[in-house]
């Protein structure tokens, strides 16, 4: 099956078909969102906390964001990949930016970069797009702004903010961002955001009324003990699940059960 490509996302959009994005980290993931038909597969850098056991995505390295990004294109023969620039490998300058995403896709052969902020991106996603590399934005709660931002809460409330999220939503769009991703923002704010814009509004925390949703695959499986993010739903428990089949694991080996006679060569 031919790679989704940016301009069926755009198709999507414009027919109303919702697009459905998810993170992965590693091969196995990648594979099974591909074959269940995700379109866009995202390496989030997420991956610092659900998978690198970090408190925030700050830690998270570019050499992080390549090695996953690797696995996830391995798994995906359909879906859209897109790679998080991970922080301070973007800030700096346009040209730090470029370096950056241009390692990211010469090295996992992903088909897109993310980004987080507004308009003092703007020149910065320009500059990628002239050189061939297709951005995706981020806007609302930007995780690597955490500490900056007081915390993992509802962006943009207020009516001057909301104003200038949809101010940075347009700037990101007409720099030639291909899609942007609203994080924690309030529902009436991206139903304004996806009007708006005409490159598609991707959701998360972001409430129904977007073009797509995205979750990280760890909340949406269940993966990670602890908290789950209000805005997320779970289908399935899969550490719960896991700890279950460890622990039988633990009971066969020391009482002697395993391996048994199938598992044993002759
Ligand atoms: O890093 C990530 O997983 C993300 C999503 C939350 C959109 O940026």
């Amino acid at each position: 099956m031919p790679r989704i490509s940016i301009s069926q996302l755009m198709k999507m959009k414009s027919e109303g078909a919702r697009i459905a994005c998810l993170t992965a980290y590693d091969h196995p993931t990648a594979l099974a969102a591909d074959a269940e038909g995700v379109d866009l597969i995202l390496v989030g850098d997420s991956l610092g906390m659900v998978v690198l056991g970090y408190e925030s995505t700050l830690p998270v390295t570019l050499e992080d964001m390549i090695h996953h990004g690797k696995a996830v294109v391995r798994g995906a023969g359909r879906a859209l990949v897109v790679v998080d620039l991970p922080f301070m490998s973007y800030q700096e300058s346009p040209l730090q930016a470029l370096r950056s995403a241009g390692r990211l896709l010469k090295e996992t052969g992903a088909q897109a970069v993310k980004l987080e902020g507004g308009s003092e991106m703007a020149a910065t996603v320009a500059l990628l797009k002239q050189s061939g590399i297709a951005v995706m934005g981020h806007l609302g709660l930007t995780p690597q702004s955490v500490h900056a931002l007081g915390g993992y809460r509802v962006q943009a409330r207020a009516k001057a903010a909301a104003s200038r999220l949809l101010k940075d939503a347009r700037a990101l769009e007409r720099a030639g961002a291909f899609a942007v991703v609203l994080e924690m923002v309030p529902a009436a704010l991206s139903a304004r955001a996806r009007k708006a814009l005409k490159i598609p509004v991707i959701g998360i925390g972001a409430g129904p009324a977007c073009d797509g949703q995205v979750l990280v695959s760890h909340d949406l499986l269940g993966l990670t003990p602890g908290h789950v993010p209000r805005f997320a739903r779970q289908y399935s428990q899969a550490h719960a699940e896991a700890r279950r089949a460890i622990a039988r694991y633990c009971a066969d080996v020391r009482q002697g059960r395993f391996p048994g006679p199938a598992e044993t060569l002759a």
